[in-house]
Formats: structure tokens, C-alpha cells, sequence
């Protein structure tokens, strides 16, 4: 009869301890956050990640046009002493070797320029004056113009208005400008007297209607007085570029 009890009781304990069983959290587990992560977040993340990588790729390509702030014009802009090319050379790339200074007033020079830049491969950095010319002030028949006065007076030195670019990283800085009354315009000098041209290898050109480069190149080495200066020279506006490459050429 007591046999018979204590296995009742242990048929009963192990009835209880079954019964508690299926309430632990061990059983929860099949529906629980551990399950679904199927669907959760964690799945959700792994989508984002590939939609994510495609995004991020898609952005990547997008970026350098559709973010400002990665454009390296808007780089230079923030930068105080910016790089035309960006303006040339604040910008995230590294700037050119060869940059091309140009003052031009009516545009021909700027063309000269733009062709010499193509060949080297160079930043074009354009002298604006802060006072724009206007065609009365290039009235050489007039000779109270304003080109007339700033070029009978040696002293004289128009303001640049354009931001003012770095030379750092150049080593070659052509010069570029048109022959106004037989030498450089003024604002030529303020930019050389602006400016150490030290380790750097200048070269002035310019254009006319038909005069020589004569003085304008040793005056602005005089001005500038740092930098190695080559010898200048003229062009016609309408130079070819097979022209430029031959002279681009022999100073190399
Ligand atoms: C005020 C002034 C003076 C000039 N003086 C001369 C000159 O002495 N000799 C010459 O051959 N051309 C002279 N020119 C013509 C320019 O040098 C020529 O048109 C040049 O190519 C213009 O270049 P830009 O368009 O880049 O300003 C003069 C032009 C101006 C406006």
C-alpha cells in the first residue's frame, strides 16, 4: 500500500514538473524577438545595408555634383586665398602645376590664355579689376581715359577685384596680358607686387594689335622682384595652338 502511495507521488510530482515545463521562457523563445528577427530591424538593417550600398554607391557618384559642399568650386569659395580652378587649387583635389595669370580686357588675351592652359594642362586664374574698364576708359585717342592716366604714371596701381588665389604648389605661372600703350596695363604690377614668386618660373606673354612685348616682361620681374623670369613674348590674338605648343616647347 505505501509503494503504491509513493508512486502516486512521484506520478504526481512529475505530472507538476511537466506541467510547468511548457510555461518556461525556453518555449517563448519560437515567437519571441530572438524569432523575430526574421522580419525585425536586424533583417530590415541587412536590406538597408544592400539598398544602403546601392544608395551609397548611387550617392557616391552623385556626390561631388549634388553636394556643394564636396564641389571644389565651393571649397575654393570658402578659402579666403582660393585656387581658380576651382577657383584653381582650394579645392579637395590637389591643384594643377601650371597655373596661367591673365589680364584681359576685351577678351583676347583670355583667349590666348585659355589655349596655353589647354596645352599645359593648367589653372587659369583671370586679373578682374575692381573697377571694371569700360570702353571710354580704354579710349587711348582720349588721353585724360582712365588707361591713358594709369599708364603715364609709372606709380599707378588699379585695384584687383577678383579673390586672391594661393601660388602654393605652382611652379610655373605664365603671365599673360595686352600691350597698352607700348608696356603692361598697371594692374599687371599690382598683381606682380601682390605676390612672391619665389621658386617659381614665370613667363609673361601678351597680345597687341601689332607692338612687341619690349619692356612690359623686365618691368614686372623689377616689381615682382622674386621668381625666375623667362623672356616674354607676343602674339596676334588669333594664335594657333600648334603655334603656342612650339614655343611652350622650346622653353622646356
Ligand atoms: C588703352 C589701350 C592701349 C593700347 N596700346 C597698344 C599699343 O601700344 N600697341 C599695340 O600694338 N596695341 C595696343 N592696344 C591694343 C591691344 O593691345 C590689343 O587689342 C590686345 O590684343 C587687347 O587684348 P585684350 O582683349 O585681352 O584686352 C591698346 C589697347 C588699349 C585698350
Amino acid at each position: 500500500m505505501r509503494k503504491i502511495s509513493v508512486i502516486i507521488v512521484a506520478a504526481l510530482v512529475l505530472a507538476l514538473l511537466a506541467a510547468c515545463a511548457g510555461n518556461i521562457p525556453g518555449n517563448n523563445q519560437g515567437t519571441n524577438p530572438g524569432n523575430n528577427q526574421g522580419t525585425n530591424p536586424g533583417n530590415n538593417t541587412g536590406n538597408n545595408q544592400e539598398g544602403g550600398n546601392g544608395k551609397t554607391a548611387d550617392n557616391q557618384s552623385a556626390k561631388p555634383e549634388s553636394t556643394p559642399a564636396d564641389e571644389p568650386g565651393s571649397t575654393a569659395d570658402g578659402n579666403p586665398e582660393s585656387t581658380p580652378g576651382t577657383q584653381p587649387g582650394g579645392n579637395t583635389e590637389a591643384h594643377k602645376k601650371v597655373l596661367v595669370v591673365v589680364f584681359s580686357a576685351t577678351g583676347t588675351t583670355k583667349g590666348v590664355a585659355d589655349k596655353i592652359a589647354a596645352i599645359e594642362d593648367a589653372d587659369v586664374y583671370e586679373i578682374k579689376a575692381k573697377q571694371e574698364y569700360t570702353q571710354a576708359d580704354l579710349n587711348w585717342n582720349d588721353r585724360n581715359s582712365r588707361s591713358t592716366k594709369e599708364q603715364n604714371d609709372k606709380r599707378s596701381r588699379p585695384e584687383i577685384g577678383s579673390e586672391r588665389i594661393s601660388l602654393d604648389g605652382y611652379e610655373k605661372v605664365y603671365i599673360g596680358f595686352p600691350i597698352w600703350w607700348g608696356e603692361e596695363p598697371r594692374i599687371v604690377d599690382t598683381f606682380v607686387e601682390s605676390y612672391s614668386f619665389d621658386g617659381i618660373t614665370v613667363i609673361p606673354f601678351c597680345t597687341s594689335s601689332s607692338s612687341g612685348i619690349g619692356r612690359s616682361g623686365r618691368n614686372l620681374e623689377e616689381n615682382a622682384k622674386s621668381g625666375k623670369w623667362l623672356d616674354g613674348k607676343r602674339f596676334p590674338g588669333g594664335v594657333s595652338e600648334a603655334e603656342l605648343k612650339k614655343w611652350i616647347d622650346s622653353m622646356k
